[in-house]
């Protein structure tokens, strides 16, 4: 075991200490839903097509294509951040990973193995770690969740006087 390793596997044990980290453990991924929360609104932009609360939906950006609602996905936890870092090719979903097709960790593949019609678009890129975290908010606060609500919105805001919670008031 290397010593980069060693300071990694004592850093996610830490992490460890809420019931939900250790649910998340079992899957093999350990994130942070709060900061996954932040990631989505702030660094991602996940909400300009899928909507803030995820529901494809509420509070997404004219120009941006349509995006499948997040609150009714079903994905597990490999895929979701398989698909969170590589995108979906082909589509308008982009890819996040900081390394995507620069490495060979989306498919082995890289940019120019594509063609054109089928090339993965670039979104918002950010580190595997944060879209560990990603993952965990949309587990814990996204996925199974019904209609949103004034609190919902309140906490994804941290603000209960942002502008998109008023319609909920
Ligand atoms: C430019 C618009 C756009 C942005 C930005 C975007 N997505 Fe998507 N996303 C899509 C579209 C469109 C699809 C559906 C693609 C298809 O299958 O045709 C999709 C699909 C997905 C899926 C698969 C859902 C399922 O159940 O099949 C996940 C998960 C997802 N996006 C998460 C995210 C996350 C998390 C972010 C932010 C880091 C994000 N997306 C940013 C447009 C976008």
């Amino acid at each position: 075991m290397t010593m980069t390793r060693l300071v990694a596997v004592s850093l996610a044990f830490l992490t460890l200490t809420t019931p939900m980290a250790l649910a998340q453990m079992e899957d093999g991924l350990a994130g942070d839903p709060e900061r996954g929360k932040v990631v989505y609104r702030s660094v991602g932009y996940c909400g300009n097509c899928h909507g803030w609360p995820g529901d494809g939906l509420t509070g997404t950006m004219l120009q941006a294509p349509a995006a499948p609602s997040l609150r009714e996905s079903t994905l597990d936890t490999e895929t979701l951040f398989e698909i969170i870092k590589c995108g979906l090719p082909g589509t308008p979903m982009p890819y996040h990973g900081r390394t995507a097709y620069r490495d060979d960790s989306c498919y082995g593949m890289a940019l120019a193995d594509f063609a054109p019609e089928n090339k993965p678009r670039r979104g918002k890129t950010f580190s595997d770690a944060d879209i560990t975290n990603l993952v965990a908010y949309l587990e814990t606060s996204v996925m199974g969740l019904g209609e949103p609500t004034f609190e919902e919105c309140a906490d994804f805001f941290d603000n209960p006087d942002a502008r998109p919670c008023s319609r909920f008031k």
